[in-house]
């Protein structure tokens, strides 16, 4: 029972955390992935490991949210944004180990594949506007 009782709060709790997740938030989220990916590119281009591997933590940190679907105008479904988020952190962790091994084709061959993610999610979205 005592059990029951802790899963029910534990639950609770999870879906509160759950619709905290707001669009404020979420924007805040993709303008850090979004930098993270020009932070990755840019340590590619200028040599610099730690600049690439430090962009690319950044992005995996930030990209733990994006399997929180949006409730709204801008839905898709919570299967989907895991997947997506998923996708993510696998092509990370993928060029995260192109990095330390100095390859950089495939270390950007990997990023296309996260900014295709990206590009995927975007375009299921209703009121994408410019
Ligand atoms: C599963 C869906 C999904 C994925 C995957 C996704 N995004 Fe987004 N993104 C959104 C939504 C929804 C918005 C619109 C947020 C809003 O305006 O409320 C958005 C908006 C943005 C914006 C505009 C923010 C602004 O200031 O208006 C940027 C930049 C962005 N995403 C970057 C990224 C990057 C980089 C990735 C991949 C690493 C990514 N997104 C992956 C759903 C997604």
């Amino acid at each position: 029972m005592k059990k029951i009782i802790v899963n029910v709060l534990v639950l609770g709790f999870m879906t509160l955390s759950l619709q905290a997740y707001d669009q404020v938030e979420r924007i805040q989220d993709m303008q850090t992935m979004e930098a993270a990916m020009a932070q990755i590119q840019k340590g590619v281009l200028y040599n610099n490991k730690k600049m690439a591997l430090q962009g690319v933590e950044n992005l995996k940190k930030a990209s733990s949210k994006v399997e929180v679907a949006p409730k709204g105008l801008m839905d898709y479904s919570t299967v989907f944004a895991k997947k997506q988020a998923a996708n993510i952190v696998k092509y990370s962790d993928k060029m995260k180990s192109n990095i330390e091994a100095n390859q950089k084709h495939a270390a950007a061959t990997n990023y296309t594949k996260v900014l295709s993610q990206c590009i995927s999610c975007h375009n299921k979205i209703r009121k994408w506007s410019q």
